[in-house]
């Protein structure tokens, strides 16, 4: 089956999590993903946090397969050349160095385009352009506490608190996939390559809409009725944090069930959706709660939303987490188990769809990995393992037409 993406060349000049994720992404697409690492020690996620010794770590095997690896000093005169010949014949290059290291390397967005003006040039970077902390480097976290996700996340007694998600750098390499697309599709109808760039900062604030939502609420009416300090607590003049509050119009809250004492996941999320009152009255057994005026309306259950949780509580106590969502499915209530990594690891759907795949690796023999989340009808995608460092270095300098003795005389300078 051909591949959509089959045919796009991509110089893969990124590392940690931010722009491996968005070029795995691409490359499971059928874009021919070519990794320049740097010779010795690649990409540092190699070496990060290691399960095997000598072998290449999770955090990379997990954010590079179906990748090809060239090692390439391109600080060198030699390394330089072999960049200019890819850049020449490559579709789009994406990187996500710290601000400045392109330019420094001798390789500026105006050199780039002079020598192929059809590139795109892909960047993740920590604030955009012109920013006034536009020369920070930035990971994860940093990216979450200023894009609003961590002002806005955890107990409204607590610190700010970062989420588990890679918010800043998974999130942004997702949007940076999406900018490519757009410019590959763009340069179809122009000829022209571009500049495509995301900050981790907006990537992050893309995703916390809803909060600057609720900050315009506030400012105008002085308070917001679904978070929980909503009647009994005080509001200031920011969005607070919510707890496990649902972020729209809909309450909800994670219950514990059965075993909670020992099992730390061992809860649901229950969701109280307005016109579904009715079938959760009969799911809990509390009928009489269906017309009754002090509970039959959003507005009459907001200031003993919290009492009817524990309601609820109680009536879980007795039920798995599984048990309560097999009898809550069964009424239509948007309901979930809270479930570990080990559950989802383990999960026979998500092996099913291919969401969680087993992947074979010349070092570590078999590992698992998070498949695409995008299914297609027509588009099948087959994870491969991730390539040793410098895998295909030879290969690829053949293809760009060097000869033999030329690919020694690079490696014997270390130029690859
Ligand atoms: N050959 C020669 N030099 C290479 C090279 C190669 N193949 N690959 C990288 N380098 C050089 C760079 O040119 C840079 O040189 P310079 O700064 O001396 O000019 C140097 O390696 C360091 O690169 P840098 O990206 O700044 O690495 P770092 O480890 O100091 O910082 C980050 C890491 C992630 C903080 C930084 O890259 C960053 O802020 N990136 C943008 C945001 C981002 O993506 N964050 C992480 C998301 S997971």
């Amino acid at each position: 089956m051909s591949k959509p993406l089959e045919g796009i060349k991509i110089i893969d000049f990124t590392h940690v999590q931010a722009g491996p994720a968005c070029t795995q992404m691409l490359a499971w697409f059928g874009a021919d993903v070519i990794k320049v690492e740097r010779p010795g020690s690649g990409d540092v996620t190699r070496s990060q946090l290691r399960d095997i010794k000598d072998a290449d770590a999770l955090y990379f095997t997990m954010l590079n397969s179906n990748k090809r690896s060239i090692t390439l000093d391109t600080k060198t005169a030699q390394g330089k050349e072999v960049l200019t010949k890819l850049i020449k014949e490559a579709d789009v290059l994406v990187e996500n160095f710290g601000p400045g290291a392109l330019d420094r390397m001798g390789f500026s967005w105006a050199h780039i385009n002079e020598l192929n003006p059809g590139m795109i040039v892909a960047s993740v970077k920590g604030f955009s352009d012109g920013h006034h902390y536009e020369d920070l480097k930035v990971y994860e976290n940093v990216a979450q506490c200023a894009g609003g996700a961590a002002s806005t996340t955890g107990w409204w007694d607590g610190p700010p608190t970062v989420s588990a998600a890679a918010l800043g750098d998974s999130n942004t390499g997702m949007h940076l996939a999406i900018g490519i697309l757009t410019a590959i599709i763009g340069r179809q109808k122009t000829g022209k390559g571009q500049k495509v760039a995301v900050s981790m900062q907006d990537a992050v604030l893309n995703l916390c809409r809803v909060k600057m939502r609720d900050q315009q609420r506030l400012d105008r009416v002085g308070y917001l009725e679904e978070y929980p300090q909503y009647p009994h607590g005080e509001f200031t003049d920011v969005v607070p944090r919510g707890g496990n509050a649902g972020g729209g119009g809909q309450p909800g809250w994670v219950l514990k069930c059965k075993g909670w004492e020992t099992d730390p996941n061992a809860y649901i999320y229950f969701t109280i959706q307005g016109h579904a009152w009715a079938p959760i009255c009969k799911a809990l057994g509390k009928e009489e709660w269906i017309n009754d005026p002090a509970y039959n309306t959003a507005e009459a259950r907001q200031d003993k939303i919290f009492d009817i949780f524990a309601f609820i509580e109680d009536w879980l106590k007795d039920k798995t987490k599984y048990e309560a969502v097999d009898i809550l499915r069964k009424f239509d209530i948007p309901c979930a188990p809270v479930l570990s990594m080990k559950e989802l690891a383990e999960c026979p759907s998500l092996r099913k769809s291919g969401s969680i795949v087993e992947v074979e690796h010349k070092q570590r023999g078999t590992y698992l990995t998070v498949g695409s989340p995008i299914k297609f009808s027509d588009l099948k995608v087959e994870i491969t393992g991730s390539p040793l460092l410098g895998e295909h270095t030879d290969e690829i300098l053949a293809q760009l037409g060097y000869t033999p003795e030329q690919i020694a005389e690079m490696h014997a300078a270390k130029a690859v």
